[in-house]
């Protein structure tokens, strides 16, 4: 398959721009995928500069491998970016020059039926972005009581229909294919709602499926304890919950959102962002691409340690380790 067809990589130029700062550098894509955005980075590091890309799912490990397989600037590596400590070698820990997250599904993953993350196409209910992954998507359709499936529609779908969307789910339980699930969602949604509410829906039982937001927040804290002083971390979302995690951690050091202060009154925090506004595709890019509408870009800047802030040892203790349950 080429290159463009498994994934066309979204704010390549301006990604690339404001993370690879020192060509001789070492960096990490979190998220490799078909490999657009790592072999932007490569044409922009030195003989000396080196890259390491994770991705948890084996189809985009394979394809990479193939493409990359002259190269010897990059280290392909299998797994969830919220292990990142433990993926990478040793060595690398504190010396990182960059990373990058490219959140969310590729278009490979979209497009393939057998994967069940599109309701365009008819597939098995799966949806699980790699091997860490408990429950399939069908699991959680079928086996989750209404409450949680109602509030799990809301919360991460952050779509206003949740009552009624579970409803009809329990009703048409088994729901074992992608086309179910829709035709179960159809039967209670407008028309001129329904495709807005079928990717709000999908999106949930992905998110829920991957324990995407708990992996995020533990690998945007474990990243950006693996930077050096001058270090930055480049986030592209794509839905408001990915966004804020960004947005809040890149500000503050926390997902709270919460200002945190020494003695003196000065910010006491890990990362300051680069700029205050958000990067956006341009028109013509969302135009060629409409995967590329809803992207945002930000970019922060790892700061030297403070006393009393935050601590590399403690990085990513806060949180449970992946596995999401009804
Ligand atoms: C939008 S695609 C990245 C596309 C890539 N930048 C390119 O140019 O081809 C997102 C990729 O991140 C991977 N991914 C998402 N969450 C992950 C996680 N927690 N750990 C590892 N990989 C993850 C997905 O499997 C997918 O291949």
């Amino acid at each position: 398959m080429n290159h463009a067809a498994y994934h066309k990589p979204v704010l390549l130029q301006e990604a690339i721009r404001y993370l690879v700062h020192e060509p001789d550098g070492m960096y990490l894509d979190a998220t490799l995928g078909g490999g657009g955005h790592s072999a932007h980075i490569l044409d922009h590091l030195s003989e000396k500069g080196h890259l390491y890309a994770i991705d948890q799912d084996e189809d985009a490990i394979r394809h990479c491998r193939k493409r990359f397989n002259e190269e010897t600037r990059i280290t392909v590596i299998k797994g969830n970016f919220g292990y990142m400590d433990i993926l990478l070698p040793k060595e690398v820990d504190g010396e990182l020059d960059g990373v990058l997250f490219d959140l969310g599904v590729s278009s490979h993953q979209l497009d393939e039926p057998r994967r069940g993350f599109s309701f365009r196409s008819d597939g098995p209910l799966d949806m699980r972005m790699g091997d860490l992954q408990m429950q399939k998507a069908s699991d959680v359709i079928n086996n989750c009581e209404y409450d949680a499936l109602r509030d799990l529609i809301y919360r991460y779908g952050e779509e206003r229909m949740g009552s009624r969307i579970a409803r009809a789910i329990v009703q048409a339980r088994p729901v074992e294919t992608t086309l179910e699930l829709r035709d179960a969602i159809a039967s209670v949604v407008p028309s001129r709602h329904l495709n807005k509410s079928l990717a709000r829906v999908f999106q949930a039982v992905r998110i829920h499926v991957n324990d995407e937001l708990t992996m995020l927040r533990q690998a945007v804290e474990k990243g950006t304890g693996m930077l050096n002083t001058e270090g930055r971390i480049v986030a592209i979302t794509y839905h408001s919950l990915e966004d804020r995690i960004c947005k809040n951690y890149f500000r503050y050091g926390n997902f709270e959102g919460k200002p945190v202060r020494d003695f003196y009154g000065n910010p006491v925090r890990p990362l300051k962002p680069l700029f205050s506004k958000i990067v956006v595709p341009s028109e013509s890019e969302m135009a060629d691409n409409p995967r590329a509408r809803s992207a945002r870009l930000r970019v922060a800047v790892r700061l030297e340690d403070q006393p009393g802030g935050f601590s590399p040892e403690n990085r990513g203790n806060s949180l449970r380790a992946g596995g999401a349950s009804c």
